[in-house]
């Protein structure tokens, strides 16, 4: 992707009926490293984000907690959905609710016109239905449970609650008339779905065999009404996905729509279907173009399981970051869990890898580099010709963080930047700077090796603020680095603009924790 161009990406908009758990948070991170980094490859980003709102479950667990479905959306909203942003840092340039008027105008809208085209037709429906997915299951989606509280009943195998069986006269979207393509999207655009497990499975879907979509509900009111029928409200997937243009003007802002579509879109794998069959069809149907790319990502697990909090696994980011911090949870996120993969989750592990990595690896590194120019160059940055054996990595490493970030390997990404920390390292200790300092003769030699190491901190903190924007700014203001990190090209890391001085870091980059977390 040449730098400049757009680059819009979106997360899943989360349902309001409970608050976010640390998988939630995961696909927030992900999706806002990618949007810091494009940012700082001069690319013009937009990151969306926002909440899913309506239909039965959200409709539920209002009553269940005696109050409407909008009066529990907007406190959920306001009380743990936004705050959550602030807990891991987004960078998002905008939030969409499902029931604020520009959504619900827009969705209407794009209904009417696909009503209009003969996409739409009526007609009834028998099937079970899962509440938790919010989804018609097939009879391979469910399984009968010998024990347990439903025992001898039919469950959902995501949710493990039993399904209902509904029977409606419903609105149905002629998806199956888009079969074959999507069968050739699939083909000629082979990254349209990523990874290729999730592309495999999905293309092993649709060679199956596409049914239509129910896309109304006619049983309860908690949705957008069909335009042409107020007795419909519209399915509530159909009206989620739709938050991707109308969130960016469909039919309201042409210049902005235009500017910003197509998408990315990053999904945990369970909804991967939705957003790589459903949704492309959709907008084939409205003659608009399918998203730029479908990323599913993995699961994250505690003790084996999907994390959920329904089945009690459910961590609150905030315990994490109240204790580590939003930088070591950005990080740890993303460079302990291969991205497209499941990665189990502990607190060990969390542990170690901040200690060593973070705390030990590059908190040190930066706190001893400084401590030496401030030591033994009264805090001038010397300007000394560049250990080769240094910008070569610094080189080699930007190009290929950059490659990496374009295939989505946010890991490997991390992985190649700690090339440079742990080179950096390996340098200080090969180098001795302070055997270097006791001997006037190699006066030269010590400042070379300061002016590069130095040079390389500044390369970390600019390929390391989409993932520790705090940590980074921190580093950057210490050497003195000019202008604002993030305007600093991540294309071109190695040639960030320098200072001349350092700072005293007041306390470590990443201070030891002292308490066991738990
Ligand atoms: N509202 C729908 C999405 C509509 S998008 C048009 C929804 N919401 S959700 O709140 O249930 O889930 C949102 C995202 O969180 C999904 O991508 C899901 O995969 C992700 N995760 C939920 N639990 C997770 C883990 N344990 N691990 C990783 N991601 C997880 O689905």
């Amino acid at each position: 992707m040449a730098a400049g161009d757009s680059f819009y990406i979106t997360t899943p908009i989360f349902y309001v009926n409970d608050v976010p758990h640390i998988g939630h948070a995961y696909t927030e991170v992900a999706a806002d490293v990618l949007a810091r980094w494009h940012r700082q490859r001069g690319d013009d980003t937009w990151l969306l984000t926002g909440t899913d709102e309506h239909g039965q479950k959200i409709l539920r667990t209002a009553v269940a907690n005696d109050t409407t479905p909008q009066a529990w959306a907007d406190k959920l909203v306001e009380d743990a959905w936004k705050p959550l942003l602030q807990t891991i840092d987004i960078s998002n340039d905008d939030f969409i609710r499902t029931t604020e008027p520009r959504h619900e105008k827009a969705v209407a809208l794009f209904l009417q016109r696909l009503y209009d085209d003969g996409h739409i037709y009526s007609g009834e429906y028998e099937g079970y239905y899962c509440v938790g997915c919010e989804e018609y299951k097939q009879i391979d989606d469910l399984m009968e449970t010998p024990d347990g509280d439903y025992t001898g009943q039919l469950v959902c195998k995501i949710h493990g609650r039993p399904v209902e069986i509904l029977k409606e006269k419903n609105y149905f979207f002629r998806m199956s008339a888009f079969e074959d393509r999507l069968l050739d999207l699939y083909e000629n655009t082979p990254d349209f779905v990523q990874p290729s497990s999730v592309r495999n499975e999905i293309i092993q879907f649709v060679k199956q065999g596409l049914d239509d979509l129910s896309i109304s509900r006619s049983s309860f009111d908690w949705g957008i009404k069909v335009p042409w029928d107020d007795s419909h409200v519209v399915y509530v997937w159909f009206d989620a996905l739709l938050n991707y243009i109308t969130a960016v003007g469909y039919g309201a802002d042409d210049e902005q729509f235009e500017r910003r579509w197509p998408a990315v879109h990053l999904v945990g794998k369970d909804i991967a279907r939705f957003h790589a069959v459903i949704w492309p069809a959709m907008l084939m149907a409205a003659g608009l173009e399918v998203p730029r790319a479908v990323f599913g990502h993995g699961w994250l697990l505690v003790g084996g399981e999907k994390m959920s909090k329904s089945k009690l696994t459910g961590i609150a980011p905030s315990q994490i970051t109240d204790t580590f911090g939003s930088d070591a949870f950005r990080y740890y996120f993303l460079s302990a869990i291969t991205f497209g993969q499941d990665g189990s989750f502990s607190w060990e592990d969390l542990s170690a890898r901040y200690q060593a990595e973070l705390a030990n690896g590059f908190g040190n590194l930066a706190s001893r580099v400084i401590a030496m120019v401030i030591k033994y160059f009264d805090g001038s940055i010397p300007a000394a010709p560049l250990d080769d054996v240094i910008t070569s990595i610094e080189k080699r490493v930007t190009d290929a963080a950059n490659t990496q970030i374009d295939a989505f390997a946010i890991n490997e990404a991390l992985a190649t930047i700690w090339e440079l920390v742990d080179a950096l390292n390996g340098y200080i200790t090969d180098t001795e700077p302070w055997a270097l300092a006791k001997d006037p003769a190699q006066r030269g030699r010590l400042e070379s090796v300061l002016a590069t190491a130095v040079h390389g901190l500044g390369t970390l903190a600019v390929l390391l603020a989409p993932v520790l924007p705090k940590a980074t700014a921190r580093l950057w203001e210490a050497i003195g680095g000019n202008g604002v990190l993030e305007s600093q090209r991540i294309d071109r890391a190695w040639e960030f603009d320098g200072g001349s001085r350092v700072s005293a870091l007041e306390a470590s980059l990443f201070p030891r924790i002292e308490a066991e977390a738990d």
